[in-house]
């Protein structure tokens, strides 16, 4: 087991740990684009899918589809996905498209494979431990589908825990007649302690699983995941990693982690395209571990490959291409900025710090949580929602977001939370994101509220 310290979050900023692995990424991710380019009968798209070095390199809003007329500050909600890696895609469907026998029956395992070791590379897991699921909720529901739980037993989680996962885990409680502990974790928020501290108060002889969102997504908050994990496992109790927002937002090395669950997306900051994310099962647990659906992998004779790979790899006909696109993904953001994915990483980071500074310093309210808990996500508390019955429907969450949609082009996130009325606004950094899309958002802010 690796040294667990030496993966806290703040750590992992300050000395890069896990950026060695992005940089080992890229290199793989360099190999696989002149394997590709060298070999045509990988039919990888490559062309004209990178920045070079000619081009100007301060506005990569160019590689994105983004509506050019609106403020996007939501990479957080559902990704957006480069043009080239959607063209990517698109030529991989064509080439399924052409002969789908061929593909599926002959290529689509030997593709699946190299993607894997792909993204086992960037987030640091052996592709051995790795099914592809097609989002953070299937790799959710897929791990507490599997858990034997007995009457009486608990599952743990947070107040910050995403809502569709709060509801697998009431769902697979219920089922069991088992019961949910939930952990307040206070936001504004002084330190990662805090997050560790309240999450052990709730473990109790019979917690058989806590989940813990490893960003999470109303608060955006990155949590001590490496510190819980332990903490969690001292006490006897496994722990399923939400990691949705973390496959490109942070440094990531899940093996080291050393939870028993880990699931992510790709489809957000990785930016691969929609319906691409994973689910990492320790190996001592994966006989226990079966996907929502049965197919062939069950009564497989084939001793070539695990029980575990078998089952996942084909859950009956779908669209692979999201999860094939993930190496195509992954070397096209390396290559928009000179530093690659460090660089990236970095980049994003700095620039939520600085766009929650803005806000926070234009609406005079103090830091809601410290530094060491950002990575390219950002809340900031909001005055609460008027009392009284709306006007009007609100569209998405909040009328306040309505307003910024509809008369300032500006996409944001107003998210109730704890409950309502209290809410907070969450801003994303992607790399097509620029500092004076947070000033024009403060500036819209200061309109709007008063005007509640
Ligand atoms: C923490 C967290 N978990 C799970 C999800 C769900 O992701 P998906 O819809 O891709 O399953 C999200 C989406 O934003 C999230 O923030």
């Amino acid at each position: 087991m690796r040294d667990r310290n030496a993966l806290s979050n703040t750590d992992l900023w300050k000395n890069g740990v896990g950026c060695s692995r992005l940089e080992r990424a890229r290199a793989i991710s360099d190999k696989e684009r002149d394997e590709a380019r060298a070999t045509p009968d990988k039919e990888r798209f490559v062309e004209g899918s990178s920045a070079t070095e000619d081009e100007p390199r301060d506005d990569l809003g160019r590689f994105w589809a983004l509506d050019p007329e609106t403020t996007f500050l939501n990479h957080g909600s559902f990704g957006a996905c480069p043009v080239a890696v959607l063209h990517f895609q698109a030529h991989l469907r064509a080439r399924l498209e052409r002969e789908p026998v061929r593909f599926m029956a002959r290529d689509l395992e030997r593709l699946a494979d190299e993607a894997r070791t792909a993204l086992g590379t960037f987030i640091g897991a052996e592709p051995d431990d790795l099914a592809f699921v097609p989002n953070a909720t299937t790799g959710v529901s897929t791990v507490l589908a599997s858990l034997d739980l007995a009457p009486g037993d608990e599952l743990l989680t947070t107040d910050h825990a995403y809502n569709a996962c709060r509801n697998a885990i009431d769902r697979a409680a219920a089922r069991a007649r088992a019961g949910v502990a939930v952990a307040q974790v206070p936001f504004p928020i002084d330190s990662p302690d805090t997050v560790t501290l309240r999450v052990m108060e709730r473990v109790t002889p019979r917690t058989r699983l806590a989940l813990l969102d490893h960003v999470t997504s109303p608060t955006g908050l990155v949590f001590p995941i490496a510190e819980l994990v332990g903490e969690l496992a001292k006490r006897g109790v496994e722990t399923l990693v939400d990691g949705a927002h973390a496959p490109g937002m942070l440094p990531l090395d899940v093996a080291a982690i050393g939870a028993a669950y880990y699931t992510g997306n790709c489809h957000k900051w990785l930016c691969a395209p929609k319906g691409a994310a994973f689910l990492h099962v320790r190996r001592d647990l994966q006989s226990r571990v079966r996907p929502l659906v049965t197919s062939h992998g069950a009564n497989s004779p084939r001793t070539d490959r695990s029980r575990f790979r078998l089952e996942f790899d084909w859950t009956g006909t779908h669209d692979p291409t999201p999860y094939l696109s993930i190496p195509e993904a992954i070397r096209h953001l390396d290559s928009l900025v000179p530093g690659g994915w460090p660089e990236i990483l970095v980049r994003n980071r700095t620039l939520a710090l600085a766009a929650r500074r803005l806000l926070v310093a234009t609406r005079g309210l103090p830091l809601p949580a410290p530094d060491s808990m950002i990575g390219a996500l950002a809340a900031i508390p909001l005055p609460d929602s008027p009392p009284g019955p709306s006007p009007r429907k609100a569209v998405y969450q909040d009328l306040l977001q309505d307003d910024l949609v509809d008369r300032y082009g500006i996409q944001v996130p107003v998210m109730p939370w704890p409950s309502p009325p209290r809410r907070l606004l969450r801003v994303s950094a992607q790399v097509y994101n620029r500092i004076d899309q947070y000033e024009r958002l403060a500036a819209a802010l200061g309109e709007l509220l008063p005007r509640e």
